[in-house]
């Protein structure tokens, strides 16, 4: 399986990179997948009818059999570039499955939602377990991520859900 770590945030300054390197260095220990960082920031996505489609990012999208969305809450909601990202392929995205793992000073609960509403009109089946990280006490100063100890087995049984219904869906894609 191919499992793409989806960056959400693309600010100067942003903690997603540090919160996807954490997930991959889990999702490396695993033998029954392959894990990348996908950041959105890479492609430079236009702004969806603004430019033609970006090849790029659809092909990328289209390769990966599976994803881990690395969702960080902007004024009680994802972030305009991860929608953006999400609206910018179409049936790339279908019949796979997706883990979410949020931050913010809420845990960033409110944005994990919303994605998983978003990706349900994608046909992306989003599994339950869903690690989330709190701004005050995961990370330093809010800025340096230093999660719990305790953390990693929810992120081992997200990963674990992910494969599941990542292989599942694999034999119904033509
Ligand atoms: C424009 C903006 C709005 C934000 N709104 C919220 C919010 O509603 N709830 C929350 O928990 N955190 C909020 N935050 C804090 C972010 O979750 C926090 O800065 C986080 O590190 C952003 O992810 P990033 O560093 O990967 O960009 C907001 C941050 C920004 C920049």
């Amino acid at each position: 399986m191919k499992i793409g770590i989806i960056l959400g945030s693309t600010r100067e300054g942003r903690v997603s990179p540090q919160v996807g390197e954490y997930i991959k260095q889990i999702g490396d220990k695993r033998e029954d997948a392959s894990f990348e960082i996908v950041d959105i920031a890479d492609y430079n996505l236009p702004f969806l009818g603004t430019g033609p489609a970006n090849q790029a990012w659809n092909d990328k999208i289209n390769e990966l059999d599976g994803y881990v969305f690395i969702v960080q809450e902007y004024n009680h909601g994802l972030s305009a570039a991860l929608k953006n990202a999400i609206d910018s392929a179409r049936q790339e995205w279908f019949n796979k499955a997706a883990g979410i793992v949020s931050y913010g000073s809420g845990g960033g609960i409110r944005a994990a939602e919303q994605v998983r509403t978003i990706m349900a009109e994608q046909s992306v089946a989003t599994v339950r377990t869903h690690p989330a990280f709190n701004l005050f006490t995961d990370f330093e100063n809010m800025s340096v991520f230093k999660p719990g100890a305790h953390m990693e087995k929810g992120v081992e049984d997200m990963l674990d859900e992910l494969m599941l219904w990542s292989k599942a869906f694999k034999t119904i894609r033509p």
